[in-house]
């Protein structure tokens, strides 16, 4: 039996619709227009359920030959929208990629490459080297009270030694400190030994200025408590600082006097064909550790307070610590 008009006339619609479904999902350019198209070919009242309402007029072999056709080109359909749409969203990540791409090696465009301020450089590099010596950092308060500034370091309400410190004061109690050494007491307070640390920070003090004094300066505070620690160990490791930090410069250590340590001693480095005095340190007082409530027949220390200013002026030849300060680029671009 010869096929009938109507299913002649049906495979053909279904061909039709086939190439024109083919051309409009391939040029559709965006998602939008694809749920469009979706709906126009195949939804209840698209183009592929018309051509199906038009099966009665089909003999009863050949509709599910046209049924089996229209289920094929369904599928199809289907396919190339899920296909065209995963194209679409791969070309869209692309783009993004590309336009979003980061290089990181890219030399920066006009931010001028700066450096490190003289001063911030000698400290991290101080720390780097007690950091390498097992040393933890630790911070204090540049607002101190008294007690911590002075008392708790062996220096009571009247004692002659308050006079080499002579601070500013922001109450009866509170001052500006004007040494690191209080991050000892508070370390201690918290921390009980052994322990390793240094405390870098700000200073202030009512000195008058002059190539080698300012009111306001830097220090890092050294402090080691542990069982049976000696001079040696103290004098070991200024050493090994030292050495460390400036190579071979003549170091002098010379007995001095302060009130948290016994015995005390005062480092100097040549400089300008001068001693300068850079550190002063010495054995922990047991009069500070009884006042921390620490046993001074078992535990014993050193500690040291370093002027970074005076690091920095000996390392770099400097003369005047006051340039330090200023900003002027001509001497701060040197480094
Ligand atoms: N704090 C002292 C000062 O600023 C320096 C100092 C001396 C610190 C001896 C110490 C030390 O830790 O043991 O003059």
């Amino acid at each position: 039996m010869s096929a009938s008009t109507n299913f002649q006339q049906l495979t053909y619609q279904l061909e039709a619709l086939e190439a024109h479904a083919v051309s409009q999902i391939t040029d559709a350019s965006d998602a939008a227009t694809l749920d469009h198209l979706r709906v126009i070919l195949l939804g209840k009242k698209g183009e592929l359920p018309a051509i199906l309402s038009q099966m009665s007029k089909l003999s009863e072999t050949e509709r599910p030959l046209i049924g089996q056709r229209a289920n094929l080109l369904k599928e199809e359909i289907n396919s190339l929208l899920k296909k065209r749409l995963l194209l679409m969203k791969t070309a869209v990540m692309n783009e993004r990629i590309t336009r979003e791409k980061l290089d990181v090696t890219a030399p920066s465009i006009g931010i001028l490459s700066g450096h490190r301020h003289p001063l911030i450089k000698t400290t991290e590099d101080i720390v780097d080297i007690f950091c390498g010596l097992g040393y933890s950092v630790e911070e204090g308060p540049e607002i101190e009270t008294d007690y911590y500034n002075f008392t708790a370091l062996n220096i009571p309400q009247h004692h002659p030694a308050r006079d080499m410190q002579d601070t500013f004061y922001l109450s009866e109690s509170s001052l500006l400190r004007t040494h690191t050494s209080p991050v000892q007491i508070r370390h201690l307070e918290k921390n009980p030994p052994p322990t390793r640390i240094i405390a870098p920070g700000r200073v202030y003090r009512r000195d008058g200025v002059d190539a080698t004094h300012s009111p306001v300066f830097h220090q890092v505070e050294v402090l080691a408590i542990d069982e049976g620690l000696d001079f040696s160990h103290l004098r070991g490791t200024v050493m090994a600082f030292l050495k460390q930090f400036f190579g071979d410069l003549p170091v002098r250590f010379r007995a001095s006097y302060f009130p948290f340590t016994e015995p005390s001693a005062e480092v100097d480095v040549q400089w300008r064909d001068r001693w300068l005095e850079v550190m002063g340190c010495g054995m922990v007082d047991p009069a500070v550790l009884e006042g921390l409530g620490l046993d001074p027949e078992r535990w014993s220390g050193f500690a040291a307070g370093l002027g970074v200013e005076r690091f920095c002026m000996v390392r770099h030849g400097i003369d005047d610590i006051r340039r330090l300060y200023t900003s002027d680029l001509r001497f701060l671009q040197q480094f």
